[in-house]
This record gives C-alpha cells, sequence and structure tokens, in this order.
C-alpha cells in the first residue's frame, strides 16, 4: 500500500518536454535550447532556480492526501469550512444581480489597496473584536495567505529570524521557508503562548545576534493547537514584543467563531503601531472568493500596497463586491452564528469520540474554531502511522507539518469543520484501531510503530512543507 502512495512520475517528463522544445526550436531553424548549468535529467532547470526556490519542495504527503481524498476516506486533515450551511441560493441570485447590474465594475481591474466600501465593512466586522481602524488603514489581499506573503516580503531579508508559536500554521511556515527565514518556536500551552518562554526566547536570540523581524502568533482557536492566547497575557505579549522591538504579526481568521460567542480583544488594539493584524473571510464566509485583509500601521500599510500591486495589480474586484454585497444584505452574524454552532456540534462529537475510542492519547478541547491538538501514546509517529491510517480509511496531518524543524511527530491535527459528527466518530474509531495496532507492533518488536517508509521525526522539516491548499 505504501508504494503505492508514492509521488508518480509526471506523465509528461522534463526529457520528453526538452525533446518537444527541441522539436519546436528544430521547426522553427534554431538549436535546441540549452538546460542551465546544474541542470539534472529530471529537471533541466534544476541549476538555475533562485536561492529561495530551493527550500520549496511538495510534501511527501501531498501524494496520500490525494488518496485521502476519496469518498470511502473520512478525512480529519483539511481545514475547510463546511460551506453547505450558506445560504446558496441567496448568494448565487445576489451574484447573478451584481454582475447584471455593475457587471462593468466587478469585472474590471480595481484599487490596489481593496474596495472603499469593503473597507468600511471590514473596519465594522473587526470592531467586534476590539480594533478600532479607519477604512484607510486596511488593504484588502487575495485571502489572509497572501497577506502573510506580503508582510514577509517587506520584512524579512534571508537568515532573518521569525518567531513563530511552536506549533504553527503550515502555510505561514510556508512563507517563511520561501523567504528564507530563520524559524524559531516558542511553545504554547492551554492559555495559549507562553510570555515568559517568549521573553527568554527573544534575549537568547538577541545575545546571539539574530535580527528577529516578526512575533508570528494564531491568538484565537490556534492552527493546529485549538487554544487561544489568554486574556491576561495579551497585554503581556504584546509589551514584551515592544521592548524587544520585534514586530507582531496577528493572523486572526477564527476569532469570531468561538463556541460560546465571546471575542477575545485582538492583540492589535493594545498596541496599534506595533501589531500588525490579519482577518480572513474564509472561514466565516468563503475561501473560495479569496479574500482577506491586512490592517497596519500606516507606513506600513503604503508598503503593503506597493507589494502587492507589484504581485497581483489589484484584488479582485468580483470577489470584493460580492463579499460586499453578502456582508450588507444577508445575516451574515446570523450566519456566523450557525456556523458557530454547527461546528461546536462537531468539536463535541470529536471530543466524545476520542474519550470513547482513544484514551489513551490526549488532546485540546477548543472552544472555538476548526482543530484539535492530539497527543498520540508514547513512542508512536504520527507521520509514519499516516499510511496505514490511509489504509483504514482515515486521515489527519502529522505534527511534524506544523513544526519548521521536522518535531512534532508525537502528535497530529484532526480537524472536525468538515466532516458530520458520525463521520467523525467514525474516523476516531478507525484511528483508534490503527493506534491500537501500531502499540501492538510497539509492543512486539520495540518500533514504535515506525515501520513504515513516509519518514519519521528526525526528517527535515522541508520534507513536509505545504501539504496543499486542502489541508489549509
Ligand atoms: C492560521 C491561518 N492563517 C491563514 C490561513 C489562510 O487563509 P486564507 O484562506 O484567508 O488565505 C489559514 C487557512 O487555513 C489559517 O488557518
Amino acid at each position: 500500500m505504501t508504494e503505492n502512495l508514492s509521488p508518480r512520475e509526471p506523465a509528461t517528463s522534463p526529457t520528453t518536454a526538452q525533446a518537444a522544445a527541441a522539436a519546436r526550436a528544430a521547426a522553427a531553424g534554431s538549436a535546441a535550447p540549452a538546460a542551465a548549468p546544474g541542470g539534472t535529467r529530471l529537471d533541466p532547470w534544476f541549476g538555475a532556480y533562485a536561492d529561495r526556490a530551493h527550500g520549496m519542495r511538495a510534501s511527501e504527503i501531498r501524494a496520500l492526501f490525494a488518496v485521502a481524498n476519496r469518498p470511502e476516506v473520512v478525512s480529519l486533515a483539511g481545514g475547510m469550512p463546511y460551506l453547505k450551511g450558506l445560504p446558496l441560493d441567496t448568494i448565487a441570485s445576489s451574484v447573478a444581480e451584481l454582475v447584471a447590474t455593475h457587471g462593468a465594475t466587478a469585472l474590471q481591474y480595481g484599487s490596489g489597496q481593496g474596495d472603499e466600501s469593503l473597507r468600511e465593512q471590514i473596519v465594522d466586522v473587526m470592531r467586534l473584536e476590539g480594533v478600532s481602524a479607519h477604512p484607510d488603514d486596511v488593504v484588502v489581499t487575495t485571502g489572509s495567505q497572501q497577506a502573510l506573503d506580503l508582510v514577509t516580503r517587506i520584512f524579512v531579508n534571508p537568515g532573518d529570524v521569525v518567531v513563530a508559536e511552536a506549533p504553527s500554521y503550515v502555510g505561514a511556515l510556508g512563507v517563511f521557508r520561501s523567504y528564507q527565514a530563520e524559524v524559531v518556536h516558542s511553545p504554547i500551552d492551554e492559555h495559549g503562548l507562553i510570555p515568559e518562554v517568549l521573553e527568554e526566547t527573544l534575549t537568547r536570540l538577541e545575545a546571539a545576534g539574530k535580527t528577529v523581524k516578526l512575533l508570528y502568533l494564531i491568538p484565537n482557536f490556534h492552527n493546529p493547537g485549538g487554544v487561544s492566547i489568554s486574556l491576561e497575557r495579551r497585554p503581556r505579549i504584546v509589551d514584551i514584543a515592544q521592548r524587544h522591538g520585534v514586530l507582531v504579526l496577528e493572523d486572526n481568521p477564527y476569532g469570531l467563531l468561538g463556541f460560546d460567542g465571546e471575542t477575545m480583544p485582538a492583540l492589535q488594539s493594545y498596541h496599534p503601531d506595533g501589531v500588525i493584524y490579519l482577518g480572513s473571510f474564509s472561514k466565516t464566509f468563503a475561501p473560495g472568493y479569496r479574500v482577506g485583509w491586512a490592517v497596519a500601521p500606516h507606513a506600513v500599510r503604503e508598503k503593503l500596497v506597493l507589494a502587492s500591486e507589484a504581485s497581483i495589480l489589484c484584488p479582485s474586484n468580483a470577489s470584493q463586491m460580492a463579499i460586499s454585497t453578502y456582508l450588507a444584505t444577508c445575516d451574515w452574524q446570523g450566519q456566523v452564528k450557525q456556523f458557530r454552532e454547527l461546528y461546536r456540534e462537531r468539536r463535541d462529537a470529536m471530543v466524545g469520540a476520542l474519550a470513547e475510542h482513544l484514551p489513551s492519547a490526549s488532546w485540546t478541547v477548543p472552544a472555538g474554531g476548526f482543530y484539535t491538538w492530539v497527543r498520540l501514546p508514547e513512542g508512536l509517529d504520527a507521520k509514519a502511522m499516516l499510511p496505514r491510517a490511509v489504509t483504514a480509511r482515515v486521515a489527519y496531518v502529522p505534527g511534524t507539518a506544523f513544526y519548521a524543524d521536522g518535531s512534532g511527530a508525537d502528535h497530529m491535527r484532526l480537524s472536525f469543520c468538515y466532516p458530520t459528527p458520525d463521520q467523525i466518530r467514525e474516523g476516531v474509531r478507525r484511528l483508534a484501531g490503527v493506534v491500537s495496532n501500531e502499540l501492538d507492533l510497539a509492543t512486539i518488536f520495540g518500533t514504535g510503530g515506525t515501520g513504515g517508509d513516509a519518514g519519521s521525526s528526525g526528517r527535515a522539516a522541508a520534507d513536509v512543507e505545504a501539504p496543499g491548499p486542502d489541508l489549509a
């Protein structure tokens, strides 16, 4: 089974592509293009890539997820919101009307900073989390993922340090790596990032002569940790960053998805000049529109707009106008409330099933968001176990994906956002069977159940980079 899940040779191999290019060149009467020095048989342009491209590698677990997406597999892996809960008919007719009445604007290029009406609405959304910003402070981006990219692009030189929670969001780690940042993790507990350890980490990095550019945080319903930074810690963390001259990058796509409806004040609200805040409509509405935003101190915002224009000219007008219409004409807060109830029911199904079937593991009980972070029984390796889990028709993301240094194999992220409660219970039941087999193997062979060939905790972090959008 493991062999079948390995990445296959591409259908058109580079050698074939080269031959085709040579044939085209010959037909055009010119010589075949020479491969760059340092090319390989598999990639004739290998030697030509910029240094920053060398850290970019497809995850070896990506191939597994092609299988994991089959209908017979219960996927507890992806961070996809459950969109069937949306009023799709209403949205469809308002999009049709938008194109019919404002098509010439919606389908045209727009402003690099983003649509002004939407920026005004974003300011209202953020007020729910204590952010008082002006629409001029907002830069609309193509998902908050693009905002992560832009912020890193304008601040991080190769070798600069980004301090991130341990564990941290896989998509952010991929961005940091692509700009050749050194990621240093600082641990979290059930109350989020631990201020005392953060202080020590920053002091140690300073003493070592490192340049720390960003402190990257997911304050609410952490991906993958499931925890939130407590009210008491928030101002302390902002204060520590300020004293050490480090800009905070607050990534907050889940803040409005707290199951008891309570929202925490954004870190940005404590020190607007020292924090860049990122928001997104992906989890509270729909990721397909790809609309997120950044709120940044004035001068930073100017740079972000320039970087965004260089990258994409402008965010999609059609997407922004569709979201703006949705916010103006639908009961979006009522919809978010429905999502919270739906996800709470799924969280309950997840933690209930874990308690019933996997009592030898431990896990966080998230008060919102999409994820729980599970520690496996002693000696098991979530990455090595994954092929066997997929064979047993259940998928998860191994903890190694969430650490820049390849650690975390004793953990896995389980998502409860997309599968139904029944599917979640069945998925956890299957997972428990796999864990039990691994424990038997460990007892018999003393291997810790790591007999598969998918790697183990000591593997390079680059191997697990960027599992792909379905794992966001
Ligand atoms: C913590 C975090 N940041 C950013 C993103 C990217 O979201 P967007 O769809 O807005 O690009 C995700 C998506 O899962 C996420 O979990």
